[in-house]
């Protein structure tokens, strides 16, 4: 039965960098996500003949979701929803069946890589017909219709068994409940060479994957154990938990603690790897290395004649602004068309789109290609194993050999955590309006070369996006500071720092970027007004 349930706005429904993330506490608020979802549907306009892709990342209260959503999309006439079974989707699988059945959109119950239960955090993230996740204009308008709503839609019914894979009905709406796995796998096959790949852990090769406790661990043990005959137990902390069995689940040097026990040490595996709770970050690992993210989007680009889908040619390639410069020097070396875009993924749709770039990444752990419209952390680990089958390398001596023939980008990102809103907002002003006055002036042994907001021109759209603050120093080191746009409270400050050296290889990157730090700290007055003397996490 249809029922039109009264409502009153919630002030705070605007998406930030990756969808609407909040506390779970807040997102159970009375009518909260309902509103959220109905806010979507208004902006959409009629339903009738859409179809939408849904799925999560596992976490508290994403059944209870699906089942409000599916009941709210069969009361506003959507004609189809493909769900996941037990309403599991990792987001690169939702962005593939997104595209592969040619839907309307797609909705991913998850907070990513913040973490789960009734205290963590919860999100919803929506993507259209692109794959991808709405640009800031249709963004806009949905917050906008937050701010007015005054009743929702939904389908007075019992909850629909999503555990059995098959077709049901719900009203007029059709609900197709699918392996939530099997097109994803398919999709890798045709990209990578799977047979070099089962070859690879024929001869003894041994890795160690970790899916804390959230969506991927069934994707990974199919891929990596099943198909291609990695020993049982690669794939740890497998099954997926609604509160992630208490891991925080970001594939990082800080919270990635017992893949990085196991890997450091002598006797380790080969190989290891991460993703965070909804499937699309990724951290690589070899036996006592870490790959920066940065250096990781350099390498695969460097490699991409080597992998199947890319041996003909790619268009080109993307980083975002805050993301090291090392991409750059590759794509220069191999010709490659280059762009700079801001923070999140949304940002490198319409270049995929228009074919004009085909790989791409972030310094947060996001690496990807047009294969799909999402970051794809699977696919990078699958990308990073075809490197080592076909040069017989380690994952260390891949990475060094790399920074042989470009030099190396020293890289770290720090963390300035739980800010007072209104502290951080005025130190990102006031910096902006100091930044004219920096030009020239030397710090330590760094002379200030360009400073400036980084302002993105969107050649597709044509739509003009200002994000972060952007300090160059004349021996090519950046600081870069930006507001995070994912926190679900207060504010985190984040300070990005590069430094290039063609010479010194083998340096520790937190020596290595000391001074810069200092300067960052200075330059900011990041103690002054805050309080904080170092960074709550350094990635
Ligand atoms: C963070 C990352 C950004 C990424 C986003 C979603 O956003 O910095 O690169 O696209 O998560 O995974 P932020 O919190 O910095 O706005
Ligand atoms: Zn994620």
């Amino acid at each position: 039965m249809l029922k039109i349930v009264q409502t009153k706005p919630y002030s705070d429904q605007k998406m930030g960098t990756g969808g609407l993330r909040k506390k779970t506490k807040v997102m159970m608020q009375p009518h909260y996500f309902e509103n959220f979802i109905q806010s979507i549907f208004n902006t959409i306009g009629n339903l009738a003949g859409k179809v939408f892709v849904v799925g999560g990342d596992g976490r508290y209260y994403n059944d209870k979701a699906i089942q409000q959503f599916i009941k709210m999309a069969a009361a506003n006439g959507v004609s189809k929803l493909i769900i996941g079974q037990n309403g599991f989707l990792s987001t690169p699988a939702s962005s593939n069946i997104l595209l592969k059945y040619k839907t309307d959109g797609g909705f991913v119950f998850s907070a990513s890589h913040n973490p789960g239960g009734i205290d963590g955090d919860f999100g919803v993230k929506y993507a259209n017909e692109t794959g991808g996740q709405i640009p800031t204009s249709i963004s806009d308008k949905i917050y906008e219709s937050t701010k007015q709503i005054t009743e929702y839609k939904i389908y007075e019914s019992a909850d629909i068994d999503l555990s059995k894979i098959g077709n049901f009905k719900l009203g007029d709406m059709q609900i197709e409940v699918i392996d939530s796995v099997s097109d994803y796998v398919e999709m890798m096959q045709n990209i990578f060479d799977f047979d070099a790949l089962k070859q690879l852990f024929q001869k003894g090769f041994s890795m160690k994957f970790d899916a804390f406790n959230a969506v991927t661990g069934p994707y990974a043990i199919r891929i990596f154990e099943d198909i291609l005959g990695a020993k049982k137990g690669t794939v740890i902390n497998s099954q997926p938990l609604p509160d992630f069995g208490g891991k925080h689940p970001d594939p990082n040097l800080t919270y990635a603690t017992e893949l990085l026990n196991i890997m450091n040490n002598p006797n380790s595996p080969d190989f290891g790897a991460a993703n965070d709770g909804d499937g699309d970050r990724n951290m690589i690992l070899g036996r006592n290395f870490f790959v920066s993210p940065s250096d990781s989007l350099a390498i695969l680009t460097d490699y991409y004649s080597i992998i199947p889908a890319y041996k003909n040619g790619i268009y080109g390639v993307a980083k975002s602004c805050p993301t090291s410069t090392a991409v750059q020097r590759v794509a220069k070396e191999h010709n490659l068309p280059y762009y700079e875009v801001p923070t999140g993924w949304k940002y490198f749709v319409n270049l995929m789109d228009s074919k004009r770039i085909t790989l791409c990444g972030e310094e947060s752990f996001g690496t990807g290609s047009n294969h799909i419209r999402e970051k794809d952390g699977i696919w990078a680990i699958l990308y990073w194993l075809s490197i080592i089958a076909k040069t017989g390398k380690s994952v260390e001596e891949i990475t060094r050999e790399h920074w042989k023939k470009y030099g190396r980008s020293y890289y770290l990102r720090f963390d300035f955590e739980g800010l007072d809103t209104s502290v951080a907002d005025k130190l990102m002003q006031d910096l902006e309006a100091r930044l004219p006055k920096l030009e020239g002036k030397i710090f330590d042994n760094f002379e200030v070369s360009e400073a400036h907001p980084f302002i993105y021109n969107d050649p597709v759209d044509k739509s003009s996006t200002k994000n972060g603050l952007i300090v160059k120093f004349k021996d090519g080191s950046r600081i870069v500071y930006r507001l995070s746009g994912t926190g679900s409270s207060g504010a985190t400050l984040r300070v990005y720092l590069e430094k290039f050296s063609k010479t010194e290889l083998d340096k520790n990157p937190r020596q290595m970027l000391d001074n810069l730090l200092a300067i960052a700290m200075e330059i900011a007055e990041i103690t002054e007004r805050t309080d904080k003397k170092e960074a709550d996490i350094v990635t």
